[in-house]
């Protein structure tokens, strides 16, 4: 019989280490290494002889395969990102910082579907049921027929689940909280989270109800993160957010059943969270269009656009090395800008403080975001607005070339939509609009392209979703 040795696994990101050290290698993290069980009271134990195993018939790719059967919030923003509702037998992670709001956009859903007629049970391991009531008042879903429980212990949660009608959605709140008896380590452990999830998972396989798991992304490490369990759930969705901003994004990051770039917006209110349809409008809405350095960039999430203000302030420097910060965006792609700018255009900030803001605490992620990025700085370093009525986006290469994006005629169908006219794209984009002609633009140096976006974005538009 093997000698069952400990292992030491990081709360963090999982990694396992055969001896304790203060950094974790796999994620970077200090202190957040810790003994484990490494059977974690899973599969028997060593010294189990294993049971002899049966062969399972083979099948082919081809066949009939019948649409994922959903569970559908009726809250579009979050059936946009799950793909159009919970998937049946499927477990989907909510991640977040504590006290972004998950608790609350998962009760809306909770409300919602019950109004619907369906079964939910809301299993509460982190606030007593009188807790979970007053936020239901305020949330205007008190007369609902959820369900509730105030749990921890994954025995007694799946008894409970077991008894009665199948539920259609189980909300657990949250995975950090869930211990069983099984395994040996303490709750919030990776072995007790793991074992917890995994025992949902396996509930909502034989049950075919949606199961949807709440954790928190923690920072000290001192509970298991998301992260160890990402692997073993079918969606991951993050729910993020700037505390000081009142909005809210919901992120798809894995999706078995969907596309994982969408994003849902939610405003923040005193009576829980609004749907945004038209997030464009909410980050452009305190704009002022005169102010040197401000360049509207018309950005793609999914298969949504969304124009948001890029803001850079360029001062003299009055220390050794000018300051570099950014908010929103990716600070090595910043240095990457302000080289080629240098290099290419003849912009000089080696003796500036460059600041860098996306407007309204949103975050961009996609490269097409460069041009406007080099505008709002040749614009602030200039000390001249930029055009009001003009959008920018493409992606900036090293050797100074305006490189084509995705989707052209749905960033500007939305410009145009928003009241803008004009819009400086890559030159080489492989859907210009008829009305395009080369102007000379902001940023001299860059083969940029601006184009006269009314009229010819329709005709581009229509025909983009023809086909
Ligand atoms: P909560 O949903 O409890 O966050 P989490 O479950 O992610 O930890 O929300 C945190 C606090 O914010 C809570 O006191 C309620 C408040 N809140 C609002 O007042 N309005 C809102 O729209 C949201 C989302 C939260
Ligand atoms: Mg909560």
């Amino acid at each position: 019989m093997a000698k069952t040795k400990t292992q030491f696994v990081c709360q963090n990101c999982g990694t396992v280490h055969t001896r304790w050290a203060g950094k974790c290698d796999g994620c970077g993290e200090w202190n957040t290494i810790v003994e484990d069980d490494p059977m974690g009271g899973i599969g028997g134990g060593p010294g189990k002889t294993p049971k002899k195993g049966r062969a399972v018939a083979l099948t082919t790719l081809s066949g009939e395969t019948e649409e994922a059967p959903r569970v559908q919030t009726g809250i579009s923003e979050l059936d946009r990102v799950t793909g159009g509702g919970f998937v049946r037998g499927s477990a989907v992670l909510v991640g977040g910082d504590p006290g972004i709001g998950k608790s609350t956009l998962l009760m809306q859903a909770a409300a919602a579907l019950s109004r619907g007629g369906h079964r939910i049970i809301y299993v509460s391991g982190e606030e007593a049921v009188a807790q979970v009531r007053l936020r239901a008042q305020r949330l205007g879903a008190a007369n609902t027929d959820v369900l509730l429980a105030a749990e921890t212990n994954v025995e007694d949660i799946l008894a409970t689940l077991a008894e009665g009608k199948r539920p259609d959605l189980v909300i657990i709140d949250s995975i950090q909280t869930l211990w069983s008896d099984t395994a040996d380590s303490a709750p919030g452990t990776v072995t007790q989270v793991r074992t917890g999830v995994q025992a949902m998972i396996r509930f909502a396989k034989q049950t075919g109800a949606a199961m949807v798991l709440v954790g928190h992304v923690t920072k000290e490490g001192q509970i298991a993160g998301p992260r160890v369990v990402e692997h073993m759930v079918d969606a991951v969705l993050y729910f993020e957010g700037d505390r000081g901003h009142h909005y809210r994004i919901l992120r798809t990051v894995k999706n078995r059943f969907g596309p994982t770039d969408e994003i849902g917006v939610f405003e923040m209110s005193d009576k829980g969270l609004r749907e945004v349809s038209n997030p464009s409008e909410l980050f452009l809405g305190e704009r002022n269009a005169k102010a040197p350095g401000a360049a509207v960039f018309a950005g793609m999430e999914g298969t949504r656009p969304v124009l948001v203000e890029v803001q850079a302030l360029v001062a003299p420097t009055s220390l050794g090395t000018p300051r570099r910060a950014v908010v929103g965006w990716d600070s090595a792609r910043l240095s990457m800008i302000l080289a080629v700018l240098e290099a290419h255009c003849g912009v000089k900030l080696g003796q500036h403080d460059v600041y860098l803001n996306v407007a309204g605490g949103y975050r961009i992620t996609e490269p097409a975001a460069d041009v406007a990025v080099a505008a709002a700085l040749v614009s602030s370093l200039a000390n001249v607005p930029l055009p009001s009525e003009r959008v920018y986006f493409g992606e900036v290469s090293l050797s100074g070339a305006v490189r084509p994006v995705s989707q052209t005629a749905q960033r500007l169908k939305e410009a145009e939509k928003l009241g803008f006219s004009s819009a400086m794209l890559p030159a080489s984009s492989a859907e210009i609009p008829k009305g395009g002609k080369k102007r000379s633009s902001e940023i001299e140096g860059l083969p940029d392209l601006v184009v006269e976006i009314a009229g010819s974005a329709r005709k581009l538009g229509k025909g983009q979703e023809e086909d």
